[in-house]
């Protein structure tokens, strides 16, 4: 229960921050999901939408529906193996990209989240997370995704790997080799098998019934 009690802290003082104006608009803060204590990999996605700011959990809306799908068909727990977090905590007015101010006012609370995790791996989901820790201007997703990197928080080197955020893929529904949705599913395979173990069967032998 240690690191647990050390995000209570963060959770409480995230809670009651007005350090944006993002604080008065929220139903919730959306701190995060998953097991502190069993979880090998911090998943960073960008900010709650509306089921998120309804209900304080990460990724509960369309977009965490279907990752829930590509994360179960790759043998990853939700709850055990991922501790879920987005950069930004409040959600932002019809859900636009957050600006660099609310970003830089919630970094306090992701640094936090990741120093008190001391996690195996990150995975940036979207463009939005990646780039709160890759400043290169152009970055694309799509040229960076599935490739392992460093990554350096408080001064503290991590390995880390973006994938394609969720909403992408529900806007391109092709299986065909290539597509976003079958990189998806080659990452996710790649990061189970290189964090977490190749305990479960062969995820491509699987027909899943995607949304
Ligand atoms: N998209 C995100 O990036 N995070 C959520 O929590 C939900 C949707």
């Amino acid at each position: 229960m240690i690191k647990k009690g050390c995000l209570d802290i963060v959770q409480a003082k995230c809670e009651n921050c007005m350090d944006c104006a993002l604080g008065a608009t929220r139903h919730n803060v959306v701190f995060s999901d998953g097991n502190p204590e069993t979880a090998k990999i911090v998943l960073i996605g960008e900010a709650p939408g509306e089921t998120e700011d309804e209900t304080g959990t990460p990724f509960v809306g369309r977009a965490g529906k279907l990752l829930n799908q590509f994360l179960e068909e790759a043998g990853i727990s939700r709850q055990d193996d991922l501790y879920i977090i987005n950069t930004v905590k409040c959600r932002p007015p019809e859900n636009r990209v957050p600006t660099d101010v609310e970003k830089s006012m919630c970094e306090k609370y992701l640094t936090a989240q990741i120093d008190i995790m001391n996690p195996q791996a990150i995975i940036f989901c979207g463009a939005t997370a990646l780039k709160s820790f890759r400043n290169e201007k152009k970055i694309q997703i799509s040229k960076v995704r599935g490739q392992w990197f460093d990554v350096e928080v408080n001064g503290k080197s991590y390995r880390a790997m973006a994938i394609f955020h969720p909403s992408y893929l529900l806007r391109n529904h092709s299986m065909e080799d290539g597509s976003p949705r079958r990189l998806m599913q080659q990452d996710l395979a790649e990061i189970k098998s290189s964090i977490l173990g190749n305990s479960s069967s062969n995820p491509f032998d699987k027909e899943m019934a995607f949304v």
